[in-house]
């Protein structure tokens, strides 16, 4: 096993937590998710933070977090804005870790998110903003990724086995 960090990156709801869980328990490897160390570190969610502190803050606290999770191994599975941040492109890009972008079509995507609005960027948004936002940002993740996994219609053990592969 690669014994860099491996780096899950991908728009909202495409998967990266369950993944990025199910890939380091099978390969036994510590794993981090940045917007429940956010929770932890905050005592509150990512929608309760922009809530009462603002986008801003909440990019401030995931920087740092990401910042701490690259200096471990293992697998980290970022939010879906990580790449709005330049500090953070920065930060990944002079890791050792292994960008994975996990891709998830845009129907699919957008099936996913609006079955679940609790997302403080999917409750603040129109459809037609969320789909300027996942075409943009579909290209800042490839920018960015040494590979990319579509996970579209693909169980966990089969996105992780292809994540494995390619790293
Ligand atoms: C965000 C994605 C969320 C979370 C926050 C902001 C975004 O993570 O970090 O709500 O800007 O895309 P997920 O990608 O895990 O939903």
């Amino acid at each position: 096993m690669n014994q860099n960090p491996i780096v899950l990156i991908g728009f909202m709801g495409v998967g990266k937590t369950s993944v990025g869980a199910f890939l380091a328990k099978k390969t036994k490897v510590n794993f981090c998710d940045t917007d429940k160390m956010i929770t932890k570190t905050e005592g509150a969610t990512p929608g309760e933070i922009f809530n009462k502190k603002g986008e801003p803050y909440f990019r401030r606290i995931e920087s740092q977090i990401l910042e701490q999770a690259l200096k471990n191994n293992g697998v980290i599975s970022t939010g879906g804005g990580i790449v709005e941040v330049k500090r953070n492109i920065h930060l990944l890009k002079k890791s050792k870790a292994t960008i994975v972008y996990l891709y998830g079509d845009l129907p699919h995507i957008m099936h996913r998110l609006l079955r679940n609005t609790k997302r403080p960027i999917v409750e603040r948004s129109t459809t037609r903003q969320l789909h300027d936002l996942w075409e943009r940002r579909n290209q800042m993740y490839r920018a960015i990724a040494d590979i990319v996994v579509d996970s579209t219609d693909k169980r966990n053990n089969v996105i992780a086995a292809e994540v494995n592969l390619g790293v």
